[in-house]
């Protein structure tokens, strides 16, 4: 049954609004589940690891999926029209870092390095591209990527996670710019580094969270909270006039300029 929380509040802004978030059954991508849910929104969580999902809050319907793939993107999106009668906002979240990623360019997998592409790159154009089908028919829609602090700045062994992050970022503007006069926006968020399952993996290579919380200008690491909070905000209303541009929510670290301690490879 369709949420019909009323409007009127800052917190319910996005109130009644039908949201897919990919990669939601974990980390940031469940965080931006269950914010946009207790805002009264209509949310579908696709996620590849149906496990994980069993016990996503009542009220997030969840289909499994790989993103990577066209028809499971394709599905994803029918099934939240076909559940919540229409497609406002999809959050392209779902990535992967393994820790066999952190290795230079000519010791890196190429079997690692085409599943990165097609998961972290190919995989949010999928998505998009059958979300923009349907919010084309509706005239209106929000797609907000989250990216990275890499898409910005770069550091040691993350030949195949650095540029492919960097990507989203022109992935955003490019379509921000074509969908615009469409009632289409595209936003994407680019976090620090935030306390997730994938940044626990790869907390040895980042050089151990104090570290890692260091490096920050608020001196700590993120919660996955703080980067769903920026999400509803870019998809509500309140945004209105954000298009084609990049939020990131870092702590401060992009300040920087440059990541100013590159050995070991930091975060995000
Ligand atoms: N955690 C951080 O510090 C950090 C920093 C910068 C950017 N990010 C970005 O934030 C996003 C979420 O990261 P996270 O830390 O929550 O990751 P995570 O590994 O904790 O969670 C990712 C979720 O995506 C799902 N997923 C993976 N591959 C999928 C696929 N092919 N199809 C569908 N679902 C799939 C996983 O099952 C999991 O539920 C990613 O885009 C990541 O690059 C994270």
């Amino acid at each position: 049954m369709k949420n019909s929380r009323p409007q009127g509040s800052v917190a319910y802004k996005n109130a009644g609004r039908v949201i897919l978030v990919s990669g939601g059954a974990g980390g940031i991508g469940r965080a931006i589940c269950e914010a946009f849910a207790a805002s009264g929104a209509n949310v579908v969580c696709l996620d590849i690891n149906a496990d994980s999902a069993a016990d996503l809050p009542d009220g997030i319907a969840f289909v499994a999926g790989d993103t990577s793939l066209e028809d499971d993107c394709r599905n994803a999106i029918e099934f939240a029209v076909q559940t919540f009668g229409a497609l406002d906002v999809l959050v392209n979240n779902a990535a992967i870092q393994p820790p066999s990623s952190y290795a230079p360019l000519h010791e890196f997998p190429t079997e690692l390095w085409e599943r990165m592409v097609g998961v972290n790159f190919t995989g949010y154009s999928l998505l998009a591209k059958h979300a923009l089908i349907q919010m084309l028919k509706q005239d209106s829609g929000v797609i907000v990527n989250i990216a990275s602090g890499q898409a910005h700045r770069t550091t040691r062994g993350v030949p195949a996670y650095g540029p492919i992050k960097a990507a989203n970022l022109l992935q955003t503007r490019q379509w921000g710019v074509e969908y615009a006069r469409e009632g289409i926006r595209v936003v994407s968020v680019s976090p620090g580094a935030i306390r997730t399952p994938l940044v626990e993996a790869t907390l040895h290579e980042q050089g151990g969270e104090a570290q890692l919380a260091n490096r920050h200008p608020l001196g700590r690491i993120g919660r996955p909270d703080e980067v769903a909070a920026a999400v509803l905000w870019l998809a509500s209303d309140d945004a209105s006039f954000v298009t084609a541009t990049d939020l990131e929510v870092d702590g401060g670290l992009g300040a920087f300029g440059a990541f100013a301690d590159p050995y070991p490879c930091p975060p995000l």
